[in-house]
This record gives C-alpha cells, sequence and structure tokens, in this order.
C-alpha cells in the first residue's frame, strides 16, 4: 500500500478496478466450478462488480448510488456458493492480479481483503 490510504488509490482508481474486473471475468468464465453460475453475456455483471469493487476497496460508492444497500450475501443466495466455489473465485481474482503485475504486498492485501466476502458468502455443502 506505501503511501496510499486506500486499495482503491493504490490499484489506479476508476481505471485500476476496471482492468482487474477485465482481467478476472474471463477466469471466472473459464473455471469449471464459477463458469456455469453465469449468465452468457457477462458485462453487466462486469460492470456492477467494477462500481462494487471501487466502493469495498474504499473509492467512491459507486455501486450503492446505482443500485441501494449493497446486501450481497443476499444477492448471492440465489447461487450455490461452495467453500470450493469460494475458493475458486479468489483464485481466480489472485491470478487476475499476477496477471496484471500486482507488487505482491498489495495482491496479498486484496486478496486477504476479499477473502473476508467470499467465504462470508458461502451458503451451501454442496
Ligand atoms: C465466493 C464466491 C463467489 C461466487 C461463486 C460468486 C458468484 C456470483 C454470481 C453467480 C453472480 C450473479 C451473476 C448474475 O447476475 O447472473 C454474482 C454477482 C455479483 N458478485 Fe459474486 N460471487 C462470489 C464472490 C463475490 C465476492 C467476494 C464479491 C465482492 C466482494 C462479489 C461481488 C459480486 C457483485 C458486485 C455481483 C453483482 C451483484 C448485482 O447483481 O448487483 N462476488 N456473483
Amino acid at each position: 500500500m506505501n503511501n496510499y490510504s486506500t486499495i482503491y488509490e493504490a490499484v489506479g482508481e476508476t481505471e485500476g478496478v476496471r482492468r482487474i474486473v477485465e482481467v478476472f471475468y474471463p477466469k471466472v468464465k473459464e473455471h469449471p466450478l464459477l463458469g456455469p453460475l453465469f449468465p452468457e453475456d457477462i458485462t453487466p455483471v462486469m460492470d456492477k462488480q467494477a462500481l462494487f469493487l471501487s466502493q469495498f476497496f474504499g473509492g467512491p460508492p459507486l455501486y450503492s448510488d446505482q443500485y441501494g444497500h449493497p446486501m450481497m450475501r443476499g444477492r448471492h443466495m440465489p447461487f450455490p456458493i461452495t467453500p470450493e466455489r469460494a475458493e475458486a473465485w479468489l483464485d481466480c481474482m489472485n491470478r487476475a492480479l499476477v496477471d496484471l503485475g500486482m507488487p505482491e504486498e498489495l495482491r496479498l492485501f486484496i486478496i486477504e481483503r476479499l477473502s473476508a466476502p467470499a467465504h462470508h458468502f458461502i451458503n451451501t455443502d454442496d
């Protein structure tokens, strides 16, 4: 994080968050445990995720401005989120950050921050 006060600033604000989302979702789509959960056209999910992550990373509340209170666990309830899927999601994110050449310290910090919600969204064992 060095001199930055938020992850949002450290990754390069809105454009940086957008780049993460653009490298992350192709990996999600290709993942055998994750891909089938997502719609054919992933663009709307990418757009929402870019808004949400900007806010989650300490930037402007872009998601809430447009969609109201995130209630992210609730929004994931229609989908079977197993422990394996949570790990797969985090692994796709980790590989996206590696591909983007993110400094290791920042990458590990981001993954640690995201692992809390990822595990919180688990709603089934199978
Ligand atoms: C734990 C593993 C996860 C799985 C398997 C998963 C899966 C999904 C699926 C299937 C959707 C809905 C796609 C659709 O609209 O049809 C979705 C939406 C979304 N996910 Fe996840 N997700 C996971 C973790 C996370 C995490 C950790 C975050 C952020 C911290 C996140 C943020 C979002 C957002 C912002 C949306 C869009 C919500 C909306 O419709 O407004 N997800 N996710």
